[in-house]
């Protein structure tokens, strides 16, 4: 996590923050910058968000060069003094890096030992305490041989005009416009200041100043970058008419349903789904984590469906200890909204000794996972800028259901045209009333079975990830073996049943929690009639379609409870506590 701007040129400071407030979705504990001027460095930093480091430097006006950060803390706790940009210690040289150095330990030690001081309790000051004087290229590579872990970082010294860097494991791109140099963690960061970026990669370091850039490969040699188009992707986006971005996103669900239907009858992607020769392969992983990892488990439902292979889904972090058998006959599909998931990117490396076909399911196309996948498949989502997931998450469902159906010869794009047809947001004024039965409960249980067990699972996610409440998610047939102790008078239980087939059954599950005290809340597009709908306290009709779909029509109402339960818990949903959007660490 955290987010690192470098800039050079006019007005340092405002595309500093600029930059800074277009990366606050890696992290913002605190963030800080440090500009060069007259040969001195200026420094500010500021705990919580990059409005309040704005506020700091409000009456700054240099031209020249500066670097940033945005914090999201790993080591070392919120304070100003692990705020970066860090500093060697003779205050020559100042660095701020995004990533972990796994053997800082080791290196703060031994730099104790030499008599250096640490102000700080990061991995990073270790980065900075190991420079002095100025920088060069040599000094760069040998700083690279030292350092073990992730890393991207900027690094600025009193005596030179250039901004040096070096990339392993964290994203890193550099850009050069008419009278402007930058890096930074993500090309959003060079948006309306020039038209083309480079990727650094791993391994690589360099320099760039007004002049030019300089690239050198883990061998010491200088190379020749490509340099890569900023698409619409980047296009700079802001709330329009919504109070926050999370709502914005949850309403342009529908914008990416239109999008897929769009781009999947293009020629390159049909290419690309029939790429894929389903028969080929014995078995299917689908690969994520948190929301993308959910979105795995509703794909593996469509799969299963549809063909007789073994298919599993796995969270990425736990990848590596299930000890599943992979080989040519693996086909892996990794899905994730910003492709620099640390944990997904370890798995997809993990699988590549045994040659299985990888397959990444992104929103955003220039990422790390799309780059090392065979095959890519956008979700065409546009930015996602909330923490919280929601139109990446309907996106790469339907990518899945796309998938699936294709391999399948089956014709998705009436499918799809008749749920764009139909589609529903959902009654916001009845979610509201809902939302106001949840704001002061401690405890919120959801329950569901098939399909609905897994909306359970992410709107429970949604839910406590945005309203600090309590959350617990359980299929409704294993409430009685050990959940139901936790149901007592009072306690909310949200029942996900849109499948006719077990309805019946959920119902009779549902009973089992009230006649606990328990508050049942009915969400299902089946209709009922008043006999059921008098034992729950609340009921949200959800918009039939077919079953496949459902998760998705109904994830909409889910998403939206979770934003509104936040709003009225006077929560800002957009920036949940201890969270970042981008989780570049394992
Ligand atoms: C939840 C959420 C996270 C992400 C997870 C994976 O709302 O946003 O659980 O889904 O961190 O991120 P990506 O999809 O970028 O790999």
């Amino acid at each position: 996590m955290c987010g690192i701007i470098g800039f050079i040129g006019k007005n340092v400071k405002e595309n500093l923050v600029q930059g800074l407030e277009k990366l606050e979705y890696r992290g913002y504990d605190s963030s800080g910058m440090v500009i060069l001027h007259n040969h001195n460095f200026f420094v500010e930093k500021a705990i919580g968000s990059v409005e309040k480091l704005k506020e700091k430097v409000k009456d700054i006006e240099f031209d020249g060069i500066g670097i940033a950060h945005t914090r999201w803390a790993t080591h070392g706790k919120i304070t100003i003094e692990n705020c970066h940009p860090h500093f060697s210690s003779d205050n020559n040289i100042a660095i701020v890096h995004n990533g972990i150095i796994e053997n800082f330990e080791e290196l703060k030690l031994k730099l104790e030992k030499s008599g250096k001081y640490f102000y700080g309790q990061t991995d990073s000051e270790v980065i900075a305490k190991l420079l002095s004087k100025r920088l060069t290229i040599n000094k760069i590579k040998r700083l690279i041989g030292k350092i073990e872990g992730s890393y991207a970082i900027a690094l600025i010294s009193k005596n030179n005009n250039e901004i040096y860097f070096a990339k392993n494991k964290s994203p890193l791109y550099v850009a050069q416009g008419i009278d402007c140099s930058l890096i930074a963690s993500d090309p959003c960061c060079f948006v309306s200041k020039c038209d083309k970026f480079y990727t650094i990669e791993d391994g690589e370091y360099g320099k760039i100043s007004l002049n030019g850039l300089e690239v050198y490969n883990r061998n010491g040699e200088m190379i020749e970058k490509q340099a890569q188009q900023l698409n619409f992707f980047f296009k700079d986006t802001n709330k329009e008419k919504y109070s926050h971005y999370m709502i914005k996103e949850i309403n342009e669900s529908k914008n990416v349903l239109v999008n897929l239907i769009k781009r999947y009858q293009e020629k390159d992607i049909i290419k690309k789904l029939k790429g894929i020769n389903i028969k080929k392969f014995n078995r299917i992983y689908l690969i994520g984590c948190g929301t993308a990892y959910h979105a795995g488990l509703v794909g593996e439902k469509y799969l299963k469906e549809r063909f007789k292979i073994d298919v599993f889904t796995r969270k990425a972090s736990e990848f590596f200890y299930q000890n599943d058998v992979l080989d040519e006959k693996s086909l892996c599909i990794f899905i994730s909204q910003s492709g620099e998931t640390a944990d997904t990117i370890s798995a997809m490396e993990e699988t590549k000794k045994y040659k299985t076909l990888n397959v990444a399911i992104v929103n955003t196309e220039y990422s790390t996972l799309a780059s090392k996948c065979d095959l890519v498949f956008p979700i065409c989502a546009g930015q996602e800028k909330a923490v919280a997931s929601t139109k990446a998450y309907f996106g790469q469902c339907l990518v899945l259901y796309i998938m699936a159906s294709f391999l399948n010869g089956e014709n998705f794009i009436e499918h799809l045209m008749s749920f764009k047809k139909d589609f529903d947001f959902g009654n916001d004024n009845k979610i509201m009333q809902l939302a106001d039965l949840l704001i002061n409960k401690n405890y919120i249980f959801f329950i569901g079975r098939g399909f609905d067990y897994i909306t359970a699972l992410e709107a429970s996610l949604k839910l406590k990830e945005i309203t600090y409440i309590f959350s617990y998610s359980e299929c409704s047939g294993e409430l009685k073996h050990g959940t139901l102790a936790l149901i007592n008078q009072g306690i909310p239980v949200i029942v996900i049943a849109n499948d006719e087939k077990c309805f019946n059954k959920t119902l009779n599950n549902a009973y089992e929690v009230k006649s606990r005290g328990g508050e049942l809340v009915l969400i299902s597009s089946i209709d009922i009639d008043n006999e059921i709908e008098n034992n729950f306290e609340y009921y949200i009709k959800i918009k039939d379609c077919e079953s496949d779909l459902k998760p998705l029509q109904t994830i909409v109402v889910l998403q939206k409870l979770a934003y509104y339960t936040a709003i009225k818990k006077g929560l800002n949903p957009d920036k949940p506590r201890n969270l970042a959007k981008s989780v570049t660490v394992e």
